[in-house]
């Protein structure tokens, strides 16, 4: 049977040291929260940052604008925000509605307050080890999987999915601490052969009940980043938890597993920004 790991407890204790930062050196932080339009999903996990703004110590701004709003006036905004000294971060909440194009605002914002670390200096950055921000949900992974007492290096990783905001970047924080990582996505031969190999196993797919037992290895530790509804609407993660859990060593739970990580890691990237400003 796994042990599952407690993304609350872990994120609480990061929230704390973030807080604790913040009034034994007195700082004032800020982070901007910019939402477009009105998807529910969005409306949630805005209101959990915020939230989790409050709990830090970091003030927050929300900038709510409607979905008829133009590329050009959220660029604006960006550039105002990026220019008040108030504001140390700058999250602008995806997906945007699509006639406007993400890659285009996100390279509005100044890399120096880009704390989800979209902005092609920070990927960069992260690719040469040479980085102050690290993506918000691999970095949350990372501490999970360090919260288990696992030694990465020399391990066999297998990330499915290879998105900007998960795969891609999760597969370089596994390689900085010397994994020998595999990334899977629509196009792998045999993914359940290769996902077998893992020893630790990190899904970033999106679809509900994806990763079956037959695809996980006796004793891997297995990370789903996973945020589905299922088919009586309730939240789900990629796993297929029932049968893989008794086969897992250690496995994240959804919900109370990844999802709180990220926002932990949003509030200690808001908290370096400032630093940063302040060099
Ligand atoms: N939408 C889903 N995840 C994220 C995230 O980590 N950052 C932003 N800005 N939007 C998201």
């Amino acid at each position: 049977m796994a042990q599952l790991i407690d993304g609350k407890a872990v994120s609480q204790r990061i929230k704390d040291e973030v807080r604790a930062e913040i009034e034994r050196d007195g700082l004032t932080v800020g982070l901007a929260v910019v939402i477009v339009g009105n998807d529910p999903a969005s409306r949630v996990y805005v209101n959990n940052k915020k939230k989790a703004c409050e709990m830090c110590g970091i003030k927050s701004y929300e900038y709510a604008l409607p979905e008829e709003t133009t590329e050009n006036e959220l660029r604006e905004l960006v550039r105002t925000l990026n220019d008040d000294p108030n504001v140390n971060g700058i999250l602008v909440q995806l997906p945007l509605p699509k006639h406007i194009t993400e890659k285009k605002i996100i390279k509005t914002i100044s890399p120096k307050k880009d704390v989800d670390a979209f902005h092609a200096e920070n990927v960069g950055r992260i690719v040469i080890g040479n980085y102050a921000f690290l993506p918000c949900t691999p970095a949350g992974v990372m501490e999970l999987i360090h919260s288990t007492g696992t030694d990465v290096a020399g391990k066999e990783c297998v990330v499915i999915g290879r998105s900007n905001i998960v795969g891609k970047p999760m597969a370089m924080l596994l390689l900085h601490e010397n994994a020998t990582v595999t990334i899977c996505h629509s196009h792998t031969k045999d993914l359940a052969a290769v996902c077998r190999r893992a020893d630790i196993l990190v899904s970033a797919v999106g679809k509900a009940d994806f990763v079956t037992a037959d695809m996980v290895k006796e004793g891997a530790v297995v990370i789903d980043v996973g945020m589905n509804r299922n088919a009586e609407n309730k939240l789900c993660g990629d796993v297929k938890f029932d049968e893989v859990e008794p086969k897992a060593s250690f496995i994240t739970p959804v919900p109370g597993g990844v999802g709180p990580m990220t926002i932990a890691m949003l509030m200690k990237n808001t908290l370096m920004a400032k630093r940063l400003q302040s060099k």
